[in-house]
């Protein structure tokens, strides 16, 4: 079964409501390939959410970039599953490199978050990746299959599940992951799925790319068999993003 393209877009910690609105309107102006040929998610901080789902086109879908790992209570701060459900926000993106690092999210949380958010009813964008000191000593793989299998021990179904590959040392940095090395580390995941969990979920998830990805680069990154899309942060801001979704193969 052919899997469908996906383009996500986190916009992170930015935004005022008058930009949010100007990007809006840019993704709303923009002609792109049809819901068949590409599923686009934006993802922008959860204060603007209501706003960007209401004023976005219906052929885009949002995302929250986050969420609590179980039902809502005395967690101050956080934003529930529930809450999001209750406002017909269907993505959340869940283990981002940079809530592991600043947040000290390991790989059993995430993998608790994962199964709690699916298991409400969301649709999980699940990141994993490597840093530049795990790359160079040659534990990449080891540790996107440590990331995953944290995530794979705790649900049964992986059809509301897309995987990001985001090496940390390609996010903000401009060193976007060459081609031959994106579809390297997709490709061992997708083993490591074929071998863990089954080989139809392992032909049907999405595997996509983060990390650099721009107008200038997507098309050749989407040309690799195994990357079935991005994730794309400094790029989903900018006009530019529009060329990333055309990118769609
Ligand atoms: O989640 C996507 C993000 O981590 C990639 O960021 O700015 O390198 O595209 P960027």
């Amino acid at each position: 079964m052919a899997r469908k393209f996906f383009v996500g877009g986190n916009w992170k910690c930015n935004g005022t409501s008058e930009e949010v609105k100007k990007i809006v309107s840019t993704l709303n102006e923009a002609e792109v390939p049809s819901e068949d040929v590409v599923e686009v998610v934006v993802s922008p901080p959860f204060v603007f959410l209501p706003l960007v789902k209401s004023l976005l086109r219906s052929d885009f879908h949002v995302a929250a970039q986050n969420c609590w790992v179980r039902k809502g209570g005395a967690f101050t701060g956080e934003v529930s599953a529930e809450m999001l459900v209750n406002l017909s926000i269907p993505w959340v993106i869940l283990g981002h490199s940079e809530r592991r690092a600043l947040l000290n999210e390991s790989n059993d949380f995430v993998g608790d978050k994962v199964a709690y958010a699916l298991s409400r009813g969301l649709k999980v964008i699940a990141c994993v990746g490597e840093t530049l000191e795990q790359r160079e000593s040659g534990s990449t793989v080891a540790v996107v299959a440590e990331q995953t299998k944290a995530i794979a021990e705790k649900i049964s179904n992986w059809d509301n599940v897309v995987l990001a590959y985001e090496p940390v040392w390609a996010i903000g940095t401009g060193k976007v992951a060459t081609p031959a090395q994106a579809q390297e580390v997709h490709a061992e995941l997708r083993k490591w799925l074929k071998d863990n969990v089954s080989a139809e979920v392992a032909a049907s998830t999405r595997i996509i790319y983060g990390g650099s990805v721009n107008g200038a680069n997507c098309k050749e990154l989407a040309a690799q068999p195994d990357v079935d899309g991005f994730l794309v942060g400094g790029a989903s801001l900018k006009p530019e993003f529009i060329d990333i979704i055309k990118s769609a193969t």
